[in-house]
C-alpha cells in the first residue's frame, strides 16, 4: 500500500471500484480473515459486549453492514442475534451465503441502505467505513442512523491513522484499485456525536502497531 494523493481519484468512482476490487480479491480476502475471531479475542470481546447490550435492549435485528465473508454475522448469530449480512461485493455476499446457508446476506451499500427507517436494533460496520472517503462519511452515519431505531446501537471498527492508504495488488496479486481511509478515534466519534449519537465506548487495540485498530459503540440518542 502506497499513500496517495485523494484528488487523483475520480470522486464518482470509488464506489465502483471497492465493489469491483473486493469481486476481484473476494477468494483472496476470504482466506485473510478466515479464523480471525478466534485469532483476536479483543474482537470477540467487542461482539459479546455489543451482543449482551442490544440484549439488554430487548433485542431485534442487527445488520452486519459490510459484512465481508459473514464471520461476525455468524457469530452474531451464534450469540443469540438477530443478524443478518449487508455487503456492496456481489461476490463476498455469494461466498458469506455458501459458508452460512442458514443466515441472511443481501447485496447493498451502506450509502443507501435497503432497510426502513427506524427498523434495526443494531448495526455493524466492521472494517467497512474504512472505504468511504470523508467526504461521503457524513451521509453514510446519516444513514446507520436512520435506519436504527431509537436507542439503537452502532459499532464501528475502522483502521487507526492519518490519511489513505491505496491498493493496487489484491491478496491473489490481481490488480484492484482501492482506498483504505485511516481515521483517529476522536475524529469517528466526533462525527457520530454529532449526527445524534452518544458513545458508549472507544476501544483501541495494538497502539503500538503502525496501523492500530479501533472500535466505537454507540446509541442513537432517543
Ligand atoms: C475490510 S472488508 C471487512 C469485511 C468484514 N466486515 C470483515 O471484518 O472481514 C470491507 C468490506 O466492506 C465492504 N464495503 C465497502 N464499501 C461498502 C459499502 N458502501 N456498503 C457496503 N459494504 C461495503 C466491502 O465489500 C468489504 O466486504
Amino acid at each position: 500500500m502506497t499513500h496517495h494523493d485523494p484528488a487523483a481519484r475520480d470522486a464518482s468512482s470509488w464506489l465502483a471500484d471497492t465493489r469491483t476490487s473486493y469481486d476481484t480479491d473476494a477468494v483472496g480476502y476470504a482466506e485473510k480473515v478466515q479464523g480471525i475471531l478466534e485469532t483476536f479475542p479483543h474482537l470477540r470481546a467487542q461482539l459479546d459486549v455489543f451482543a449482551e447490550l442490544i440484549r439488554c435492549a430487548g433485542g431485534g435485528p442487527v445488520a452486519d453492514v459490510g459484512c465481508g465473508t459473514g464471520y461476525a454475522t455468524r457469530y452474531l448469530h451464534d450469540s443469540g442475534i438477530e443478524a443478518f449480512g449487508i455487503d456492496l461485493s456481489p461476490k463476498l455476499v455469494a461466498i458469506a451465503q455458501r459458508d452460512h446457508p442458514d443466515l441472511r446476506f443481501e447485496v447493498g451499500s451502506m450509502t443507501n441502505l435497503d432497510m426502513d427507517a427506524h427498523s434495526a436494533a443494531g448495526i455493524v460496520a466492521f472494517w467497512s467505513t474504512i472505504h468511504i472517503p470523508d467526504y461521503a462519511m457524513s451521509g453514510v452515519i446519516a444513514e446507520l442512523h436512520r435506519v436504527l431505531r431509537p436507542e439503537g446501537l452502532v459499532l464501528v471498527g475502522f483502521h487507526v491513522g492519518d490519511g489513505i492508504e491505496h491498493a493496487a495488488t489484491g491478496y491473489t496479486k490481481q490488480p484492484i484499485n482501492i482506498d483504505t481511509h485511516l481515521r483517529q478515534p476522536s475524529t469517528m466519534s466526533n462525527r457520530l456525536h454529532d449526527a445524534g449519537f452518544r458513545i458508549e465506548s472507544t476501544s483501541v487495540f495494538r497502539p503500538d502497531d503502525v496501523v492500530p485498530g479501533a472500535i466505537i459503540v454507540a446509541r442513537k440518542r432517543g
